[in-house]
């Protein structure tokens, strides 16, 4: 019941069930430290839509359907998670969707520069929206999708990194069919 308790100080007019929360990201791929933080938050909130950033200026290796089937893959027993895409404000798309939490995870100080940034200005936009915040766990903190793709590029180990099948998605995107 802390997600409860937390919710409630957070949202003073809210229950847990109420609220619909948001987790938003590029997940080129979804990386174990990413599915964490959907477990995490998915307790203190009554739904949580994981939404794809559909932006091809950032030349994502794999497409929003792609990145949106290995996500529904890793969620599909987390009975209020919902998988969604998107374009343009990050804060309208949350408006749009009732959404009144925006979570974001921070792994280090280096995050949280950036995070404050894009929290504040979230805020300017759209003022009834909260961003939480939520500390990666210790032996995720090192993970980011930059790094996986480069080590599985170079034909390094991703295990443990990824989960199963995006680590065989890897392998067949950068052609390393021993590790298919
Ligand atoms: O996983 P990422 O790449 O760190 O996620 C960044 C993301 C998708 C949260 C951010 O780029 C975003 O919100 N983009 C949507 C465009 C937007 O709203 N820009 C203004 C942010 S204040």
């Amino acid at each position: 019941m802390v997600g409860q308790a937390l919710i409630q100080w957070f949202l003073p007019s809210a229950s847990t069930d109420s609220v619909v929360a948001i987790y938003p990201g590029s997940f080129d791929p979804l990386t174990n430290g990413h599915l964490d933080l959907i477990r995490r938050a998915r307790r203190i909130a009554g739904k949580l839509i994981v939404a794809v950033l559909n932006n091809d200026q950032k030349h994502p290796l794999f497409s929003v359907e792609e990145r949106m089937e290995m996500l529904r893959e890793a969620c599909v027993e987390m009975d209020n998670v919902e998988v969604g895409s998107f374009s343009g404000l990050l804060a309208e798309y949350a408006a749009n969707r009732g959404a009144r939490v925006i979570v974001r995870g921070i792994r280090a100080i280096s995050d949280y520069e950036y995070e404050l940034q894009m929290a504040s200005m979230n805020r300017r936009m759209r003022p009834e929206i909260e961003t939480m915040f939520l500390l990666a766990a210790e032996e995720n903190s090192f993970i980011s999708s930059r790094l996986v793709k480069e080590i599985a590029r170079l034909g390094g180990n991703i295990s443990g990194i990824v989960p199963n099948f995006v680590e065989s998605r890897l392998a067949a995107r950068f052609e390393n069919p021993s590790k298919v």
